[in-house]
């Protein structure tokens, strides 16, 4: 299986970094682009380099105006795009098409070419305009899977939450781990 994983402007960096962790763990072919504010942020939020850390785990790194990287086009074999943390600027070029950056042109790629397309947004609270971009997205064919603590796992710690989520987006690209207990299952 083989990912495309970006980072955008949003706040939650580190779901993005567990999730690159995570999957290079589990021996996916996993690519990585980061917006420019997606990049600063992640600094801030975590004291995180995301090209460092590609670099140190011999993870492809494209540079998010690299419009020809391989992620860029349709023949390119790819499993899923997936932006975590998604901001609403990014979402909303998203839905216009406007495949201004390498991140954009790949989701793109992955609405025309069928492929899984798997957004994390976060904001709070949502306007309309950020509502119906969603809609439009899922209309066309993304999964829109914003970070939501499931407060019925009984998460103890902020490792928790995190692990949650990195966990349903495993689920989505039908990847088994033991990330979270699953309801049904204990207890
Ligand atoms: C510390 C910080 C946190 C931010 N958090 C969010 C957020 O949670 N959601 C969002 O949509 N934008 C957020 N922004 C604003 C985006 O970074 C900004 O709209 C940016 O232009 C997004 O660009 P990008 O989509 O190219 O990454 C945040 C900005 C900063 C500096």
């Amino acid at each position: 299986m083989r990912v495309l994983l970006g980072l955008t402007g949003a706040s939650g960096s580190i779901y993005g970094i567990t999730l690159i962790k995570t999957l290079h763990e589990m021996k996916i072919d996993v690519q990585v682009t980061a917006t420019q504010t997606g990049h600063q942020v992640c600094l801030y939020e975590t004291g995180v380099n995301i090209k460092d850390l590609s670099e140190d785990l011999d993870i492809p790194y494209y540079d998010i105006d690299n419009l020809f990287a391989p992620p860029s086009s349709g023949s390119h074999r790819m499993d899923a795009v997936i932006i975590v943390p998604c901001s609403m600027g990014t979402l909303g070029r998203i839905a216009g098409g406007m495949s201004s950056n390498l991140l954009e042109r790949s989701a793109d790629v992955a609405l025309k070419e069928g492929f899984k397309l798997i957004l994390s947004p976060r904001e709070t609270p949502l306007n309309t305009i950020h509502l119906e971009n969603m809609v439009r997205l899922a209309h066309a064919g993304a999964i829109i899977v914003p970070p939501s603590v499931a407060f019925y796992t009984k998460p103890r710690t902020l490792e928790d939450i995190i692990l949650f989520h990195t966990g349903k987006i495993l689920d989505l690209l039908g990847l088994d781990h033991s990330l979270f207990s699953r309801w049904g299952d204990v207890e």
